[in-house]
């Protein structure tokens, strides 16, 4: 039973390492409805980033993920700040292709059991890492990152856990953005930079195009 549950959770581990590979950065976004979502999925897009993730922290946020999935296909959308099962449930019936937690709790996990679409939880502590590489995730989120530890705390961490690889988010910005991309375990970085409240609400979709254009150039060093 162990084993079978194990061998489903890496086939999501290698679904993720898919999707998190395929840029350097994955866009974490709140939009206000829906248009503003195809609008800003469309923009990342023309810069060259094919994966973001649509945050449930606006009422409107399941509504505009729907609509990215429908009118966007270039973009892999993610939901993410899923905190409870029902919210996965929601995610998933709207259609997002994997889903990022800020933690992991017993109630999200049992919730990702019984889906198809690959959970991305979120870990801060070697003890919380170990118990999700004991539960067969081998792809975590690491969050909050600036304010735990930063680059200095993963580097530390791939020595003593390498079956683990991470997509950092929290305080990352075109400033210490390289200092995790080097790291060999880091597969890529979250942020909200990618999609600035200001340009978003003012529609400046060529400003977020440029954004997205800059940081889908950053390379990484491994
Ligand atoms: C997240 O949800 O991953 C973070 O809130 C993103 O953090 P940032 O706004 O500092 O990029």
């Amino acid at each position: 039973m162990l084993s079978e549950r194990v061998i489903a959770m890496s086939q999501d581990s290698k679904r993720l390492l898919a999707i998190l590979t395929a840029q350097p950065v994955v866009p974490v976004v709140a939009v206000a409805n829906a248009a503003e979502g195809v609008a800003l999925a469309r923009a990342l897009v023309a810069g060259g980033i094919g994966s973001i993730e649509g945050t449930m922290r606006t009422p409107a946020a399941l509504e505009a993920i729907r609509a990215i999935v429908a009118e966007v296909p270039e973009m892999v959308c993610g939901a993410g700040t899923i905190l409870t099962p029902k919210q996965f449930e929601q995610a998933e019936a709207a259609g997002a292709e994997f889903i990022v937690s800020p933690g992991a709790t017993v109630e999200i996990l049992d919730a990702a059991r019984s889906s198809d679409v690959p959970l991305l939880p979120g870990s801060a502590t070697p003890s919380e890492m170990m118990a999700m590489l004991q539960e067969g995730y081998e792809v975590l989120k690491f969050f909050p990152a600036e304010q735990v530890g930063g680059a200095a705390f993963l580097k530390s961490i791939a020595p003593v856990i390498p079956q683990l690889k991470f997509c950092p988010t929290g305080g990352i910005s075109m400033k210490n953005v390289q200092d995790y991309l080097g790291l060999p375990n880091v597969l890529c970085v979250g942020g909200s930079w990618l999609a600035p409240k200001d340009k978003v609400a003012a529609g400046d979709w060529d400003a977020i195009t440029a954004l997205a254009h800059e940081a889908a150039g950053l390379k990484d060093a491994h």
